[in-house]
């Protein structure tokens, strides 16, 4: 009940804080959808992400499996992102903003967040019909976490909000715990170094 409450609570005065620092600069609404729900989907990726780290405790702390949890973070954090560019492309009344682009390095790094959206999406369709590609699933969805990097960059470069330091303190925050879940499951657990939790 304990470690609940303090979850809960952090994740409330990140939410604030994000609402703060939107409040900040204020732009015309379709600016402000974009960026909000640009903000509040990376970080229910984030929460998805790191929920899967602790599949077992999450009975235990929130009275509910890990699936439960995992699908409502990836539920409002899946339809935060496809708001995201719907809004910008509203915003520019301009459809090709759903194209990535690869070259030069420069655009593809400040517009990173298109290609992630297509990884996000068959990272997700490949768990919702995990029962029909039994073998394959997995290796998909962890699509997952370079597309989290990607949108890290996409953000970084050129997010109105990642301008203000407290974001960026948060979102590095983010980044070295997404690595850690990474380096965890896929490196010291297949070495063997399984840590007790
Ligand atoms: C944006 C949405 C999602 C994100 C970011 C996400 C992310 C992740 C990550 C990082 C893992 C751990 C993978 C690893 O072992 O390294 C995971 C595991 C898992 N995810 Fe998702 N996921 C999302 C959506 C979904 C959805 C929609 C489903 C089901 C329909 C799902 C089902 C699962 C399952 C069953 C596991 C456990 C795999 C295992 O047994 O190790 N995920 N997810
Ligand atoms: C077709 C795909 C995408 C397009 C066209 C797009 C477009 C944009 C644009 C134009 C901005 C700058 C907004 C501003 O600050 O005024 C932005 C920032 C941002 N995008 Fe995307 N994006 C896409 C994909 C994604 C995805 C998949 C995510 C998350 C899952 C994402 C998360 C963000 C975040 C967090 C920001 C920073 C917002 C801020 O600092 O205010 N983007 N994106």
């Amino acid at each position: 009940m304990k470690e609940r409450s303090i979850i809960l609570f952090s994740v409330l005065i990140i939410a604030i804080i994000f609402l703060l620092t939107l409040l900040e600069k204020q732009d015309a609404p379709l600016q402000m959808i974009d960026r909000a729900s640009g903000i509040y989907a990376l970080f229910f990726i984030f929460l998805a992400i790191v929920s899967s780290e602790y599949m077992k405790q999450m009975k235990k702390i929130f009275g509910k499996g890990f699936m439960s949890i995992h699908h409502f973070s990836a539920r409002i954090g899946v339809l935060l992102m496809l708001i995201h560019p719907i809004a910008f492309a509203l915003e520019e009344r301009n459809i090709n903003v759903f194209l990535p682009v690869f070259y030069p390095l420069k655009d593809f790094l400040e517009l990173a967040g298109r290609p992630a959206f297509y990884l996000i999406l068959i990272a997700v369709m490949a768990a919702v019909y995990r029962k029909k590609i039994i073998r394959k699933w997995k290796k998909i969805h962890y699509l997952n976490y370079p597309a989290f990097l990607m949108v890290f960059v996409h953000s970084w470069l050129i997010g109105t909000d990642l301008r203000s330091e407290i974001m960026q303190v948060i979102w590095i925050a983010m980044l070295l715990v997404v690595i850690g879940v990474f380096v965890h499951k896929h490196v010291v657990l297949s070495e063997g170094l399984v840590f007790k939790w």
